[in-house]
Protein backbone atom coordinates (compact mmCIF):
# COMPACT_ATOMS: atom_id res chain seq x y z
CA UNK A 1 0.00 0.00 0.00
CA UNK A 2 1.35 3.24 -1.08
CA UNK A 3 -0.63 6.04 1.36
CA UNK A 4 0.63 7.60 3.87
CA UNK A 5 -1.96 10.25 4.28
CA UNK A 6 -3.49 7.78 6.41
CA UNK A 7 -0.67 7.42 9.09
CA UNK A 8 -0.45 9.45 12.50
CA UNK A 9 -4.16 11.51 13.60
CA UNK A 10 -5.51 10.78 9.98
CA UNK A 11 -5.78 7.19 10.21
CA UNK A 12 -8.74 5.98 8.87
CA UNK A 13 -11.14 4.18 11.04
CA UNK A 14 -12.77 0.96 9.70
CA UNK A 15 -15.27 -0.67 11.51
CA UNK A 16 -15.25 -4.15 10.72
CA UNK A 17 -18.16 -6.79 11.19
CA UNK A 18 -18.97 -10.09 11.40
CA UNK A 19 -15.16 -10.50 12.44
CA UNK A 20 -14.20 -13.93 13.30
CA UNK A 21 -10.82 -14.82 14.74
CA UNK A 22 -9.95 -16.24 11.28
CA UNK A 23 -10.54 -13.23 9.33
CA UNK A 24 -8.17 -11.33 11.42
CA UNK A 25 -5.34 -13.20 10.39
CA UNK A 26 -4.84 -11.72 7.10
CA UNK A 27 -5.95 -8.54 7.88
CA UNK A 28 -3.26 -8.09 10.67
CA UNK A 29 -0.94 -9.41 8.59
CA UNK A 30 -1.44 -6.99 5.68
CA UNK A 31 -3.23 -3.80 7.09
CA UNK A 32 -0.66 -1.11 7.84
CA UNK A 33 -2.62 1.86 7.67
CA UNK A 34 -5.73 2.05 8.80
CA UNK A 35 -7.26 1.63 12.08
CA UNK A 36 -9.38 -1.69 12.29
CA UNK A 37 -12.43 -2.30 15.00
CA UNK A 38 -13.43 -5.48 14.76
CA UNK A 39 -16.82 -6.24 15.49
CA UNK A 40 -18.67 -9.90 16.05
CA UNK A 41 -21.97 -8.83 15.24
CA UNK A 42 -23.17 -8.49 12.03
CA UNK A 43 -24.06 -4.92 10.68
CA UNK A 44 -27.87 -4.24 10.08
CA UNK A 45 -30.14 -0.82 11.20
CA UNK A 46 -29.83 -1.67 14.75
CA UNK A 47 -26.02 -1.95 15.00
CA UNK A 48 -25.53 0.88 12.36
CA UNK A 49 -24.67 3.12 15.14
CA UNK A 50 -21.20 1.11 15.73
CA UNK A 51 -19.98 2.93 12.73
CA UNK A 52 -19.93 6.31 14.53
CA UNK A 53 -16.41 8.14 14.13
CA UNK A 54 -15.81 5.36 11.54
CA UNK A 55 -14.91 6.23 7.66
CA UNK A 56 -15.52 2.65 6.08
CA UNK A 57 -17.48 -0.22 7.32
CA UNK A 58 -16.37 -4.00 6.00
CA UNK A 59 -19.14 -6.80 5.73
CA UNK A 60 -19.82 -9.88 4.67
CA UNK A 61 -22.44 -11.97 3.73
CA UNK A 62 -25.08 -11.93 5.63
CA UNK A 63 -25.02 -8.73 7.09
CA UNK A 64 -28.02 -6.41 6.03
CA UNK A 65 -27.22 -3.04 4.31
CA UNK A 66 -31.01 -1.93 4.07
CA UNK A 67 -32.13 1.56 3.75
CA UNK A 68 -32.14 2.31 7.07
CA UNK A 69 -28.45 0.72 7.68
CA UNK A 70 -27.35 3.02 4.69
CA UNK A 71 -28.97 5.94 6.22
CA UNK A 72 -27.84 5.79 9.61
CA UNK A 73 -24.01 4.54 8.09
CA UNK A 74 -24.13 7.89 5.93
CA UNK A 75 -25.66 9.91 8.57
CA UNK A 76 -22.73 9.10 10.59
CA UNK A 77 -20.22 10.32 7.69
CA UNK A 78 -19.56 6.35 6.44
CA UNK A 79 -18.11 7.06 2.96
CA UNK A 80 -17.73 3.40 1.70
CA UNK A 81 -18.94 -0.42 2.50
CA UNK A 82 -16.31 -2.96 1.24
CA UNK A 83 -18.08 -5.77 1.11
CA UNK A 84 -15.19 -8.46 2.39
CA UNK A 85 -17.18 -11.20 -0.77
CA UNK A 86 -18.43 -11.04 -3.94
CA UNK A 87 -22.50 -11.52 -3.92
CA UNK A 88 -23.99 -8.54 -3.32
CA UNK A 89 -27.64 -9.01 -2.95
CA UNK A 90 -27.34 -7.92 0.98
CA UNK A 91 -27.04 -4.61 -0.51
CA UNK A 92 -30.28 -2.24 -0.88
CA UNK A 93 -27.97 -0.50 -4.05
CA UNK A 94 -31.10 1.82 -4.50
CA UNK A 95 -30.94 3.11 -1.24
CA UNK A 96 -27.14 3.15 -1.42
CA UNK A 97 -26.95 5.39 -4.70
CA UNK A 98 -25.55 9.00 -4.30
CA UNK A 99 -25.10 8.05 -0.11
CA UNK A 100 -22.38 5.78 0.11
CA UNK A 101 -19.81 3.69 -2.25
CA UNK A 102 -20.18 0.08 -2.17
CA UNK A 103 -17.20 -2.03 -3.19
CA UNK A 104 -16.51 -5.83 -3.23
CA UNK A 105 -14.02 -8.59 -4.06
CA UNK A 106 -15.31 -9.72 -7.12
CA UNK A 107 -12.85 -12.28 -7.26
CA UNK A 108 -10.51 -14.77 -4.43
CA UNK A 109 -10.79 -18.34 -5.43
CA UNK A 110 -13.35 -19.63 -7.71
CA UNK A 111 -11.26 -23.06 -7.42
CA UNK A 112 -12.25 -22.74 -3.86
CA UNK A 113 -16.00 -22.85 -4.22
CA UNK A 114 -16.35 -25.05 -7.59
CA UNK A 115 -13.89 -27.40 -5.48
CA UNK A 116 -15.77 -27.20 -2.40
CA UNK A 117 -18.95 -27.77 -5.09
CA UNK A 118 -17.38 -31.20 -6.17
CA UNK A 119 -16.57 -32.31 -2.83
CA UNK A 120 -20.12 -32.12 -1.70
CA UNK A 121 -21.29 -33.74 -4.80
CA UNK A 122 -18.89 -36.82 -4.51
CA UNK A 123 -19.55 -36.81 -0.54
CA UNK A 124 -23.49 -36.97 -1.11
CA UNK A 125 -23.36 -39.15 -3.28
CA UNK A 126 -20.55 -42.03 -2.25
CA UNK A 127 -22.40 -41.19 1.56
CA UNK A 128 -18.82 -40.16 2.92
CA UNK A 129 -20.59 -38.07 5.54
CA UNK A 130 -22.61 -41.16 6.56
CA UNK A 131 -19.30 -43.97 5.96
CA UNK A 132 -17.25 -41.72 8.25
CA UNK A 133 -19.86 -41.64 12.06
CA UNK A 134 -20.24 -45.33 11.18
CA UNK A 135 -16.55 -46.78 10.93
CA UNK A 136 -15.70 -44.01 14.11
CA UNK A 137 -18.52 -46.01 15.62
CA UNK A 138 -16.90 -49.52 14.29
CA UNK A 139 -19.91 -49.98 12.37
CA UNK A 140 -18.60 -51.31 9.11
CA UNK A 141 -21.63 -52.59 7.44
CA UNK A 142 -22.15 -50.90 3.61
CA UNK A 143 -25.83 -50.83 3.64
CA UNK A 144 -27.38 -47.71 2.58
CA UNK A 145 -24.38 -46.45 0.99
CA UNK A 146 -24.64 -47.42 -2.65
CA UNK A 147 -23.55 -44.76 -5.07
CA UNK A 148 -23.56 -43.87 -8.44
CA UNK A 149 -20.89 -43.26 -11.03
CA UNK A 150 -20.29 -39.75 -12.33
CA UNK A 151 -18.96 -40.82 -15.17
CA UNK A 152 -21.17 -39.99 -17.97
CA UNK A 153 -23.77 -38.71 -15.97
CA UNK A 154 -25.53 -35.16 -16.91
CA UNK A 155 -24.53 -32.09 -14.79
CA UNK A 156 -26.33 -29.11 -15.06
CA UNK A 157 -24.71 -25.97 -14.39
CA UNK A 158 -26.74 -22.83 -14.30
CA UNK A 159 -24.25 -19.91 -14.50
CA UNK A 160 -21.26 -19.97 -15.75
CA UNK A 161 -19.58 -17.47 -14.57
CA UNK A 162 -15.90 -16.99 -12.71
CA UNK A 163 -16.79 -20.35 -10.72
CA UNK A 164 -19.80 -21.71 -12.77
CA UNK A 165 -16.44 -22.29 -15.62
CA UNK A 166 -13.95 -23.87 -12.84
CA UNK A 167 -16.71 -26.52 -11.94
CA UNK A 168 -17.63 -27.63 -15.50
CA UNK A 169 -13.98 -28.27 -15.81
CA UNK A 170 -13.75 -30.19 -12.96
CA UNK A 171 -16.79 -31.94 -13.71
CA UNK A 172 -15.57 -32.88 -17.25
CA UNK A 173 -12.64 -34.29 -15.34
CA UNK A 174 -14.61 -36.93 -14.50
CA UNK A 175 -16.13 -37.70 -17.82
CA UNK A 176 -19.11 -35.90 -17.52
CA UNK A 177 -21.82 -34.64 -19.80
CA UNK A 178 -21.90 -30.92 -19.05
CA UNK A 179 -24.63 -28.83 -20.35
CA UNK A 180 -25.37 -25.29 -18.99
CA UNK A 181 -27.48 -22.42 -18.73
CA UNK A 182 -26.50 -18.69 -18.35
CA UNK A 183 -28.09 -15.34 -20.23
CA UNK A 184 -24.69 -14.54 -20.58
CA UNK A 185 -23.02 -17.50 -22.06
CA UNK A 186 -19.22 -17.97 -21.52
CA UNK A 187 -16.96 -16.99 -25.05
CA UNK A 188 -14.26 -18.11 -23.50
CA UNK A 189 -15.17 -21.73 -23.18
CA UNK A 190 -16.61 -24.76 -24.97
CA UNK A 191 -19.98 -25.28 -23.08
CA UNK A 192 -23.08 -26.87 -24.67
CA UNK A 193 -25.83 -24.20 -23.51
CA UNK A 194 -29.20 -25.21 -23.33
CA UNK A 195 -32.91 -23.76 -21.85
CA UNK A 196 -33.39 -23.64 -18.55
CA UNK A 197 -36.23 -25.89 -19.12
CA UNK A 198 -33.79 -28.49 -20.81
CA UNK A 199 -31.51 -28.41 -17.92
CA UNK A 200 -33.86 -29.12 -15.51
CA UNK A 201 -35.35 -31.90 -17.80
CA UNK A 202 -32.09 -33.64 -18.68
CA UNK A 203 -30.11 -33.56 -15.71
CA UNK A 204 -29.16 -35.87 -12.85
CA UNK A 205 -27.28 -33.01 -11.23
CA UNK A 206 -28.46 -29.83 -10.66
CA UNK A 207 -25.56 -27.39 -9.91
CA UNK A 208 -26.11 -23.37 -8.98
CA UNK A 209 -23.14 -20.71 -9.75
CA UNK A 210 -25.24 -17.94 -10.60
CA UNK A 211 -25.93 -14.85 -8.27
CA UNK A 212 -28.77 -14.05 -6.31
CA UNK A 213 -30.89 -11.41 -8.27
CA UNK A 214 -34.68 -10.82 -8.96
CA UNK A 215 -34.55 -12.85 -11.83
CA UNK A 216 -32.83 -15.97 -9.81
CA UNK A 217 -34.68 -16.01 -6.58
CA UNK A 218 -36.11 -19.32 -5.88
CA UNK A 219 -35.43 -20.62 -9.48
CA UNK A 220 -35.78 -23.85 -8.02
CA UNK A 221 -39.11 -24.19 -6.96
CA UNK A 222 -42.28 -26.30 -6.38
CA UNK A 223 -43.26 -26.17 -10.24
CA UNK A 224 -39.35 -26.25 -11.25
CA UNK A 225 -38.92 -29.98 -9.91
CA UNK A 226 -41.41 -31.07 -11.74
CA UNK A 227 -39.46 -30.48 -14.66
CA UNK A 228 -36.72 -32.76 -13.24
CA UNK A 229 -35.93 -36.26 -13.11
CA UNK A 230 -37.00 -38.15 -10.53
CA UNK A 231 -34.07 -38.56 -8.09
CA UNK A 232 -32.16 -35.50 -9.23
CA UNK A 233 -29.57 -33.84 -7.12
CA UNK A 234 -28.82 -30.72 -5.95
CA UNK A 235 -25.93 -28.56 -5.67
CA UNK A 236 -26.28 -25.56 -4.15
CA UNK A 237 -22.69 -23.06 -2.89
CA UNK A 238 -23.92 -19.88 -4.31
CA UNK A 239 -26.84 -18.52 -2.46
CA UNK A 240 -29.79 -19.54 -0.60
CA UNK A 241 -32.66 -18.34 -1.82
CA UNK A 242 -32.33 -19.18 -5.12
CA UNK A 243 -34.21 -22.60 -3.83
CA UNK A 244 -37.32 -22.40 -2.26
CA UNK A 245 -36.56 -24.53 0.98
CA UNK A 246 -39.65 -25.60 1.83
CA UNK A 247 -40.69 -27.01 -1.85
CA UNK A 248 -36.71 -29.19 -1.28
CA UNK A 249 -38.30 -30.90 2.05
CA UNK A 250 -40.98 -32.28 -0.21
CA UNK A 251 -39.64 -33.04 -3.24
CA UNK A 252 -36.88 -35.24 -0.98
CA UNK A 253 -39.44 -36.53 1.24
CA UNK A 254 -41.36 -37.96 -2.37
CA UNK A 255 -37.99 -38.84 -3.87
CA UNK A 256 -38.35 -36.22 -6.64
CA UNK A 257 -35.06 -35.36 -5.26
CA UNK A 258 -32.84 -38.00 -4.54
CA UNK A 259 -30.34 -36.03 -2.56
CA UNK A 260 -29.17 -31.89 -1.83
CA UNK A 261 -26.08 -30.89 -0.71
CA UNK A 262 -25.98 -27.30 0.55
CA UNK A 263 -23.46 -24.76 1.62
CA UNK A 264 -25.97 -22.02 1.89
CA UNK A 265 -29.77 -21.68 3.27
CA UNK A 266 -32.39 -19.17 2.39
CA UNK A 267 -32.30 -18.39 6.19
CA UNK A 268 -28.52 -18.63 7.11
CA UNK A 269 -28.01 -15.72 8.90
CA UNK A 270 -29.40 -16.23 12.09
CA UNK A 271 -27.58 -19.83 12.19
CA UNK A 272 -24.08 -20.01 10.05
CA UNK A 273 -20.84 -19.07 11.28
CA UNK A 274 -22.15 -20.06 15.01
CA UNK A 275 -21.58 -22.79 17.39
CA UNK A 276 -25.30 -23.62 18.26
CA UNK A 277 -24.60 -27.07 19.29
CA UNK A 278 -26.47 -26.00 22.71
CA UNK A 279 -29.27 -24.69 21.43
CA UNK A 280 -32.65 -25.26 20.01
CA UNK A 281 -32.71 -24.58 16.13
CA UNK A 282 -35.79 -21.96 15.69
CA UNK A 283 -36.55 -22.76 12.27
CA UNK A 284 -37.98 -26.08 11.19
CA UNK A 285 -37.20 -26.07 7.61
CA UNK A 286 -33.57 -26.30 8.37
CA UNK A 287 -33.93 -29.26 11.50
CA UNK A 288 -35.78 -30.77 8.97
CA UNK A 289 -32.85 -30.86 6.16
CA UNK A 290 -29.92 -31.43 8.69
CA UNK A 291 -31.63 -34.80 10.31
CA UNK A 292 -32.08 -35.96 6.49
CA UNK A 293 -29.16 -38.74 5.72
CA UNK A 294 -29.40 -37.45 1.91
CA UNK A 295 -28.71 -34.22 2.90
CA UNK A 296 -25.31 -32.45 3.24
CA UNK A 297 -25.05 -29.28 4.59
CA UNK A 298 -21.93 -26.91 5.26
CA UNK A 299 -22.01 -23.79 6.78
CA UNK A 300 -21.17 -21.33 3.52
CA UNK A 301 -17.48 -22.52 3.59
CA UNK A 302 -17.40 -22.95 0.03
CA UNK A 303 -15.06 -19.65 0.21
CA UNK A 304 -13.02 -20.94 3.05
CA UNK A 305 -9.41 -21.43 1.75
CA UNK A 306 -6.07 -20.22 2.71
CA UNK A 307 -5.78 -18.76 -0.72
CA UNK A 308 -9.27 -17.10 -0.84
CA UNK A 309 -9.06 -15.79 2.88
CA UNK A 310 -5.16 -13.53 2.09
CA UNK A 311 -7.05 -12.23 -1.39
CA UNK A 312 -9.86 -11.31 0.51
CA UNK A 313 -7.80 -9.08 2.67
CA UNK A 314 -5.38 -7.98 -0.22
CA UNK A 315 -8.64 -6.95 -1.96
CA UNK A 316 -10.92 -5.45 0.29
CA UNK A 317 -7.69 -3.17 1.84
CA UNK A 318 -6.83 -1.84 -1.88
CA UNK A 319 -10.36 -1.24 -2.50
CA UNK A 320 -10.23 1.12 0.61
CA UNK A 321 -7.03 2.21 -0.54
CA UNK A 322 -8.68 3.13 -3.61
CA UNK A 323 -11.79 5.19 -2.25
CA UNK A 324 -9.27 7.09 0.35
CA UNK A 325 -6.55 7.81 -2.19
CA UNK A 326 -9.80 9.46 -4.37
CA UNK A 327 -8.86 7.30 -7.42
CA UNK A 328 -11.13 4.96 -9.82
CA UNK A 329 -13.26 2.50 -7.82
CA UNK A 330 -11.85 -0.92 -9.75
CA UNK A 331 -14.41 -2.98 -8.15
CA UNK A 332 -17.15 -0.78 -7.52
CA UNK A 333 -20.76 -2.01 -6.94
CA UNK A 334 -23.02 0.23 -8.68
CA UNK A 335 -26.85 0.09 -9.41
CA UNK A 336 -27.48 -1.20 -12.93
CA UNK A 337 -29.96 0.61 -15.44
CA UNK A 338 -32.91 -1.77 -15.08
CA UNK A 339 -32.50 -2.58 -10.83
P1 LIG B 1 -19.83 -14.35 -11.71
O1 LIG B 1 -20.45 -13.00 -11.69
O2 LIG B 1 -18.46 -14.52 -12.24
O3 LIG B 1 -20.78 -15.37 -12.51
C1 LIG B 1 -22.16 -15.44 -12.33
C2 LIG B 1 -22.76 -15.97 -13.62
O4 LIG B 1 -24.15 -16.17 -13.38
C3 LIG B 1 -22.61 -15.01 -14.80
O5 LIG B 1 -22.07 -15.69 -15.92
C4 LIG B 1 -24.03 -14.54 -15.04
O6 LIG B 1 -24.28 -14.26 -16.42
C5 LIG B 1 -24.82 -15.75 -14.57
N1 LIG B 1 -26.21 -15.45 -14.35
C6 LIG B 1 -26.79 -14.27 -14.04
N2 LIG B 1 -28.13 -14.40 -14.01
C7 LIG B 1 -28.40 -15.71 -14.29
C8 LIG B 1 -29.60 -16.45 -14.43
N3 LIG B 1 -30.80 -15.88 -14.29
N4 LIG B 1 -29.49 -17.76 -14.73
C9 LIG B 1 -28.29 -18.34 -14.92
N5 LIG B 1 -27.12 -17.68 -14.82
C10 LIG B 1 -27.17 -16.38 -14.50
O7 LIG B 1 -19.94 -14.87 -10.21
P2 LIG B 1 -19.08 -16.01 -9.52
O8 LIG B 1 -17.84 -15.43 -8.97
O9 LIG B 1 -18.99 -17.18 -10.43
O10 LIG B 1 -20.01 -16.37 -8.27
C11 LIG B 1 -21.29 -16.93 -8.45
C12 LIG B 1 -22.02 -16.88 -7.12
O11 LIG B 1 -21.40 -17.75 -6.19
C13 LIG B 1 -21.97 -15.51 -6.41
O12 LIG B 1 -22.96 -14.64 -6.90
C14 LIG B 1 -22.22 -15.89 -4.98
O13 LIG B 1 -23.61 -15.85 -4.74
C15 LIG B 1 -21.74 -17.33 -4.89
N6 LIG B 1 -20.57 -17.47 -4.03
C16 LIG B 1 -20.64 -18.34 -2.98
C17 LIG B 1 -19.56 -18.52 -2.15
C18 LIG B 1 -19.60 -19.48 -1.00
O14 LIG B 1 -18.70 -19.47 -0.16
N7 LIG B 1 -20.58 -20.35 -0.94
C19 LIG B 1 -18.33 -17.76 -2.34
C20 LIG B 1 -18.33 -16.93 -3.52
C21 LIG B 1 -19.42 -16.79 -4.32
Amino acid sequence: MSTNLLKGDNMKRVAFFDAKAYDRIWFDKLNTDYEILYFENKLNEKTAFMTQNCDAAVVFVNDEINAATIKALANNKVGVIALRCSGYNNIDLKAAKDKIKIVRVPEYSPHAVAEHAMALLLSLNRKIHRAYIRTRDRNFSLDGLIGFDLYKKTIGVIGTGRIGKVFVDICKGFGMKVIAYDPVPAKDKDINYVTLEELFENSDIVSLHCPLTSDTFHIINKQTFVFMKTGVYIVNTSRGALIESESLVEALKSGKVGAAALDVYEEESDFFFKDLSNSIINDDVLTVLSCMPNVLITSHQAFFTNEALENIAKTTLKNLDEYFENKKLTNEVKLKKND
